[in-house]
């Protein structure tokens, strides 16, 4: 279902101070600057409900909106893998972010995030690996297709879903863009299969 309402909930720094909601959760995960803030807003068609920034590193804290009031929460990740912080405090945020992801038991989906403008990179391919090892369900999302012509966005499709195939991985991969709203309505219709398939208890 389109989304009509979209709310801030809250804001966690560790995963312990979550919040305590009966709706099925879908979160944004990927490097950071790769566009999760923006896809989100676009999703939601709320320009300003997640924080976005040319600057990497912005979202540093779990933020959860609730969505169509409570068909679902959406929550937006901080980005992994953020260079300008020490290697000790990117893996403490690493470890905090996979500990959500394995312990959330509200979790019925993770959107993966990649830039479609690259090549696919060890710590995207590494994170899917490992949502994969966790039986996690997932799906891979790929970024920014406005910056590309038609020819390469679809070229970079084709890489990413050869790329999962060889790592014997069966998902969706979709091609977005949170400038042109491009494969929004794919995104929404895979959230609503998630949502369905999966409703909680
Ligand atoms: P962190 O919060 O730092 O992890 O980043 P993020 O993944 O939330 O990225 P954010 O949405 O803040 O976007 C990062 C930059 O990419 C911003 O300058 C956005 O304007 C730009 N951007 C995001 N999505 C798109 C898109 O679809 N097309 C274009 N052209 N630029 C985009
Ligand atoms: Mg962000």
């Amino acid at each position: 279902m389109e989304i009509q309402k979209a709310r801030y909930l809250k804001s966690a720094e560790r995963v312990d101070q979550s919040p305590d909601h009966p709706y099925p959760e879908i979160c944004f995960i990927g490097r950071s600057n790769v566009g999760k803030s923006s896809l989100i807003n676009a999703l939601t068609r709320h320009p300003k409900l997640a924080k976005t920034s040319s600057t990497p590193g912005k979202t540093r804290l779990l933020n959860f909106f609730i969505i169509n009031d409570g068909q679902w929460c959406l929550v937006d990740l901080p980005g992994y893998g953020y260079a300008k912080v020490s290697q000790a405090e990117r893996e403490a945020w690493d470890r905090r972010m996979q500990e959500f992801l394995v312990q959330r038991s509200y979790l019925r989906l993770i959107v993966v995030l990649v830039d479609g403008r690259h090549q696919p990179l060890d710590k995207d391919l590494d994170m899917i690996y490992w949502l994969a090892e966790q039986a996690l369900p997932f799906i891979v999302v790929l970024t920014k297709a406005d910056k590309l012509s038609k020819m390469a966005a679809n070229k970079s499709l084709k890489t990413y879903k050869e790329e999962l195939k060889e790592m014997n991985i069966e998902t969706e991969v979709l091609l977005t863009s949170a400038g042109t709203r491009q494969g929004m309505m794919e995104l929404q219709s895979v959230i609503d299969s998630f949502i369905a398939e999966h409703p909680n208890p």
